[in-house]
């Protein structure tokens, strides 16, 4: 699902050239689920951002689905996100205007794929949202909107899940729930998932987990579990 080889990724900022990212090799499989950790800084998001195609590492290759990334344009990138991918962020990224349900149905809308609503509406309903479809954002709960969220970014059916920090913003109980649902909308529906999270145990129930660190990236062995 995702083959990343050798990529560097640099940024200049007030004149100084910042190295993010060193030789990252990264391969996903399709329906597999990775954990990524690592300190504040580390350059997780960014990562994330070269998958989606947002942002265009400085040396290397990614491929998403088979697809080379480098080289393609900005149109070309945006379809492909939107016809493989579903992104959920740290603050949910809603639009404020629109419902949950329309919120929901954007993807599809974007797309062109009949039905939208009847199908954002069963989407709603998977994460419980049901009484809450002409809710706006901010008429909603933290972790409704997280569902909301969620919902939004399997509507299309995508094959890549892309998590960054998702319960973030959300208490610990609201968190577990939101995790909860995540890994099984991804199991359910074997979707790939790259899953940035600070919680060790949520990322040892990832298939693997990676630690980025120094701008390198490296394998974690699975902990030992105290018996
Ligand atoms: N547009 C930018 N211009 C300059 N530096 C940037 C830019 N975007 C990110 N950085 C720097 O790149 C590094 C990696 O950032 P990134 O957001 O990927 O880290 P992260 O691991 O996601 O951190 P966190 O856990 O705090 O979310 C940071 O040092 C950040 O300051
Ligand atoms: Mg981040």
């Amino acid at each position: 699902m995702i083959m990343m080889s050798s990529v560097e990724y640099a940024l200049v900022h007030a004149g100084r050239r910042l190295e993010i990212l060193r030789g990252v090799e990264l391969a996903v499989a399709a329906g597999e689920i990775v954990a990524l950790t690592g300190p504040s800084g580390s350059g997780k998001s960014s990562l994330l951002a070269l998958i989606a195609g947002v942002e265009h590492p400085t040396a290397g290759s990614i491929r998403v689905g088979g697809m080379e990334l480098v080289g393609r344009s900005q149109d070309e990138l945006a379809r492909l996100r939107r016809s493989r991918m579903g992104i959920v962020f740290q603050d949910f990224h809603l639009i404020p205007t629109l419902t949950a349900l329309e919120n929901v149905a954007l993807p599809l809308e974007l797309s062109g794929t009949p039905e939208a609503m009847d199908r954002a509406r069963l989407m709603l309903d998977q994460v419980g949202l049901r009484d809450r479809a002409d809710h706006r954002p901010l008429e909603m709960s933290g972790g409704e909107q997280q569902r909301v969220a969620i919902a939004r970014a399997f509507v299309a059916r995508p094959a890549l899940i892309l998590a960054d920090e998702p319960t973030g913003n959300l208490d610990l109980e609201t968190g577990g729930r939101i995790m909860e649902l995540l890994f099984r909308l991804a199991r359910s529906w074997h979707a790939a998932m790259v899953l940035v999270t600070h919680n060790p145990e949520l990322a040892d129930r990832a298939d693997r987990h990676y630690r980025l660190d120094g701008g390198t990236l490296q394998k974690m062995a699975p902990r030992d579990n105290p018996s």
